[in-house]
Order: structure tokens, then sequence, then C-alpha cells
């Protein structure tokens, strides 16, 4: 991946793909352009959103006015009393896997860590209870979007289905949240719809639908990556160790690094120039966000993985209007749950002989690794 951006920043910056009719972008100014002028690159009518019948109406795949009524009103359940209720439900579903795994002395930290873990945390935030925790895990399966051996269109088929049982779910916690409120996000949300009459019942739940998609896999992959990481530079776990309030800045340079979502979609509204090429209205873009985090402009010495730099300015989050509106809530996770495994995963490092399993292609993933450590 990396070394393909690095040569499509320096010679095809701005490039038309005429295989699959698409433009790509490269470099951080121009991918910065595309995901922030709103006006002239859409987020509606893309694909991937527009094929999923409960991706498409949903805030990510909206353009104002209809996203600014649905961005403010969302904004009023992600408040920071919100986020910080959720500290102790992330510490103690981290530690509830951490006493299962620790005696064994070696894990897959995706398949048994992060996939569960995240999981379990949107279950929590979705006030899921407890007994009904695993058709979470059915649920973000179905949803995946590297669910392999399948079509394209099984793959919709099977997000749509995945989709309509998860909406039906919602729609009875819902209903039971509106006869007894708690705390939580669901809670929050439903008040601010009910105080705002502004967000109809199906907006709801379409929105919880989003959570799912955007708040788990992208959250699995940031633990993932950040034990990738700790375990191809063990001095900055160390450091980490020695040094936790260095954490914060260590989990922005991991995100720089290997972002867990690389490339941003939008469509052209009308004709437009982006790093001095003619891109026609109506066109797909495909801007690399990962792409741009590694675009030495920004970054000095761009591959080289360093937790002491000020990486704050990567577009792993996106920007403008669209800005990941769990980014807050993802930064804390990672910040509670990284420190946790560094110290109790005692001097954690792969197993020889058992490389990690990386997805192929542009949409990078971690699907496998296999760490071993001090039980
Ligand atoms: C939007 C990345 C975690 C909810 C976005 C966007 C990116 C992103 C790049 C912008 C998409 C675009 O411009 O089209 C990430 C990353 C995460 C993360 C890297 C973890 C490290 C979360 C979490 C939640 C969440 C934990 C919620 C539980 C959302 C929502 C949007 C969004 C609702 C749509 C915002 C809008 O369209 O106004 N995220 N995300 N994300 N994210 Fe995240």
């Amino acid at each position: 991946g990396f070394e393909w951006f690095t040569y499509m920043r320096a010679n095809s910056p701005v490039v038309y793909d005429q295989q699959l009719n698409i433009w790509h972008v490269f470099r951080y100014d121009d991918v910065y352009q595309v995901i922030t002028d709103h006006h002239t690159f859409s987020s509606a009518d893309v694909p991937n959103f527009s094929q999923n019948n409960f991706l498409k109406d949903t805030i990510v795949a909206q353009d104002p006015p209809d996203h600014r009524r649905l961005r403010q009103l969302t904004n009023q359940a992600f408040t920071r009393r919100a986020i910080i209720s959720m500290t102790e439900s992330i510490r103690q579903l981290t530690q509830e896997l951490l006493d299962q795994l620790i005696p064994l002395g070696t894990m897959d930290i995706v398949s048994d860590l992060a996939f569960p873990l995240t999981c379990n945390l949107i279950a929590a935030m979705l006030e899921i209870p407890i007994q009904d925790r695993r058709l979470v895990y059915r649920w973000v399966k179905g949803v995946d979007s590297n669910t392999p051996l399948l079509s394209r269109e099984d793959v919709i088929k099977s997000h749509n289905r995945m989709g309509q049982e998860l909406y039906d779910y919602i729609a009875h916690i819902l209903e039971k949240r509106r006869r007894e409120p708690c705390e939580g996000f669901i809670s929050a949300l439903s008040t601010a719809m009910s105080n705002n009459a502004g967000l109809s019942d199906d907006e709801l739940l379409k929105f919880c639908v989003l959570l799912l998609v955007a708040g788990q896999e992208t959250v699995q992959n940031l633990i993932t990556n950040a034990i990738y990481c700790f375990t191809k530079y063990p001095q900055s776990r160390d450091h980490l160790l020695q040094q936790p309030e260095h954490m914060p800045e260590a989990i922005e340079e991991i995100l720089r690094y290997l972002p867990p979502f690389w490339v941003t979609v939008r469509r052209t509204t009308v004709d437009a120039v982006v790093g001095g090429k003619s891109i026609p209205a109506n066109m797909i873009i495909n801007a690399w966000n990962a792409s741009a985090n590694h675009d030495g402009q920004y970054f000095a010495d761009p591959e080289h993985f360093d937790i002491r730099r000020d990486a704050k300015r990567h577009l792993s989050f996106g920007h403008g209007i669209h800005f990941c509106l769990g980014a807050p809530l993802a930064r804390m996770e990672a910040n509670i749950i990284l420190p946790m495994l560094c110290k109790q995963l005692k001097n954690f490092r792969r197993i020889p002989d058992r490389s990690p399993d990386i997805t192929a292609g542009p949409l990078h993933q971690i699907l496998s690794l296999p760490i071993m450590f001090e039980a």
C-alpha cells in the first residue's frame, strides 16, 4: 500500500482509473480539498452507502441541509458526559477478556481480543443486554466489508439481511428505553429525538445501524494496528510503559501511520479542479486518507513510526462536516485499552513463524495477529 502511495503522490497524484471509471487522489492537500469542500464533493449517492438500505440515508451519506439537521441531533447524544459515562464499561469489558486470556500466554489479538471487545463496547453503547451480546458478533460479521468468497450482490444482500435483524432488535430496545430511560447513548438520542421532534424513528434506527458499522471495525483496527506497531517497534511500547502520559500522542501516530480506514469516497456535483487536474461533474473520487497521512509535505520522514512526533494533522478521522462523530470516543477507548494491554500482556511479541494475516490490496486490514507474552 504505502509504496504505491509514495509512487502515486510523486507521479500521478490525481489520476483517472479508466477500468473502474473513478478518480484517485493521493496528496494531502488534494485529499483535504475533496473531503472538506462538501459543495463540490458530495457524500450522497456514492457506492457502498447507496447500495445498503440501512446506510444510504444516514448521516455519512448525506449533504446539507439534511446532514446539518442530523448532525445537530446526534451531537446531543455524543456529549462529553455520555462519553465519560462509558469509561467504567470500557475498563471492565477489557479486564474481563484479559483475565481469560492472560493465563494462556498466547492469543490472536484480532479474534481473541480486538473483535469481541469492540463488539461488546458497541453493545454496551447501544444498551444491548449482556445475554444478547453474541447477536452483535453476528451483525458485525454480516456487515463486515471483508466477508470473503461472496459476490458483490451476495455481500449487499447479506448486509441488508443483517441490517434488518439489527434494525428490528434496536426498535425493540428503543421501545423499552422510552418507557425506562437510562444514562447511555440510546436514551440520550431518544430524548433528543422526542425533545426536538426532528429525528424520525426510522432515522434513529438507521443511525444505530451506522454506529455499529462505523464504531466497531474502526476501533478493532485501531487496537490491532497499535499492537502491530508495538510488536514492530517494541521500544515505543517500553517508552510508554515508562511514560504513560505520552499515550495520547502515540495514539495519534498510530492513527497516522496505519489508519483504520484508508479511503473516503465522494461524487463531484460540478466540474472540479483538483491538484491542477479537471475532473468532470458526477464522477466518483477515492480520496486516500492513508496516502495523505504519509505525505512528506506534512509529515517529515513519513515512513518512520515515531510516537513523539506531532501527528495530529492526520486525516484518519476525515475533516470538515463529516469529521468522525465518534473520534472523542475512539480516542478515549484507545487511551484506556492500550495501557491495560501494554501493562498486563507482559513483554508481548510476535510468535516466530506465525506472521500476521493482512488483507491484500488497498483496503488494508490486519485479519489475524498472533502474539505471545508472559502468562
Ligand atoms: C465518520 C473514521 C470511530 C461514528 C467518520 C469518517 C471517518 C471516520 C474517516 C468520515 C467519513 C467521511 O468523511 O465520509 C473513524 C476511525 C475511527 C472511528 C478511524 C476509530 C479509530 C468511530 C466510532 C464511532 C464513529 C467509535 C461511533 C460509535 C462515526 C459517524 C460518522 C463517522 C456517525 C459520520 C459523521 C458524519 O457524517 O457527519 N469516521 N471513525 N466513528 N464516524 Fe468514525
